[in-house]
């Protein structure tokens, strides 16, 4: 691939996911577009990429930022933000819901492990939303994963990964040489489209966003603008969980650092009034 092609398809991912990839990238742009030349009955990624240049096929151009996002994601990951959801982020909002239902968004969902964790936890603690009804949207900008994320079957090597044996053994049952989440869970969760470069998002008003590992992937004046719309779209009192390499400093005080809580913030308060 020359530098102009790779440069036009990291434009391409720039304007239309916000994902920034850099110049050491081309390997990566190469194994992810290469299975698509192919499934596109097209001789190598060059023509691939003169198809998406001449013909401005959205389809296809959907597809090529599709490929080239990580989706990378198991269940439970990273532990803590699954401890703050139950000892901090609940036991705050549960009590002050009067029967109110909690909204929780999982922003960048990628193929369900992380809603279906949380959906999972409450089934598991129902004390947990102190007898109030819970509501999970989670959302992605591929479709290949979200189809996959309402689909429900994993692989073995999947629920291998974070996910304790006894929820395996009493959430899911073994499909051939896969495994299926339970319909109980399953229908905990509704999994929409949702780009984060969007410029307004059209989902209410949410209590808790989960948005982790992605704004990793965006550079800082995007990130700023994603997480500004995301308080925008939140409650007071509103929790946001970040991924481990991400955090909100220095690039909004649309949210507070919850002081020993890695990874976890709240709305400000000022921002809250705004909204
Ligand atoms: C590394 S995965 C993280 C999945 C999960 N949140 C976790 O932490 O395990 C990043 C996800 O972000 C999604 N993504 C990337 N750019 C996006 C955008 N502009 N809007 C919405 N989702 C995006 C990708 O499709 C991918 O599924």
């Amino acid at each position: 691939m020359n530098s102009q092609d790779f440069d036009f398809v990291a434009q391409l991912l720039r304007r239309r996911a916000g994902i920034v990839l850099t110049g050491d990238k081309m390997y990566l742009l190469e194994s992810r577009l290469a299975p698509l030349a192919r499934k596109e009955g097209l001789p190598s990624i060059d023509d691939l990429i003169q198809v998406v240049r001449a013909r401005r096929d959205e389809r296809l151009i959907t597809q090529v930022v599709d490929v080239m996002t990580t989706n990378e994601t198991f269940f439970f990951r990273d532990k803590t933000p699954f401890d703050h959801f139950k000892e901090a982020i609940m036991p705050a909002l549960a009590p002050a819901r009067r029967g109110q239902r909690i909204r929780i968004w999982n922003a960048a969902c990628s193929t369900g492990q992380e809603p279906y964790s949380l959906a999972m936890m409450l089934d598991q603690s129902p004390l947990l939303a102190g007898g109030v009804p819970v509501e999970i949207v989670a959302t992605d900008i591929s479709d290949r994963c979200l189809e996959r994320a309402r689909q429900g079957l994993f692989t073995q090597f999947e629920v291998q990964r974070g996910l304790p044996i006894q929820m395996l053994m009493h959430y899911f049952t073994q499909q051939d040489d896969h495994w299926r989440i339970s319909e109980k869970i399953r229908s905990m969760v509704t999994f929409k489209k949702l780009n984060l470069m969007d410029p307004s998002f059209t989902l209410g008003k949410f209590d808790i966003v989960f948005c982790r590992n992605v704004l990793i992937y965006f550079d800082a004046p995007t990130k700023a603008d994603v997480l500004n719309r995301i308080a925008s779209c939140m409650n007071p009192g509103g929790f946001l969980m970040l991924g481990a390499a991400e955090s909100v400093i220095g690039i909004t005080q649309a949210f507070e650092n919850s002081q020993d809580r890695r990874g976890l913030y709240k709305l400000s308060q000022k921002t809250a009034k705004v909204a």
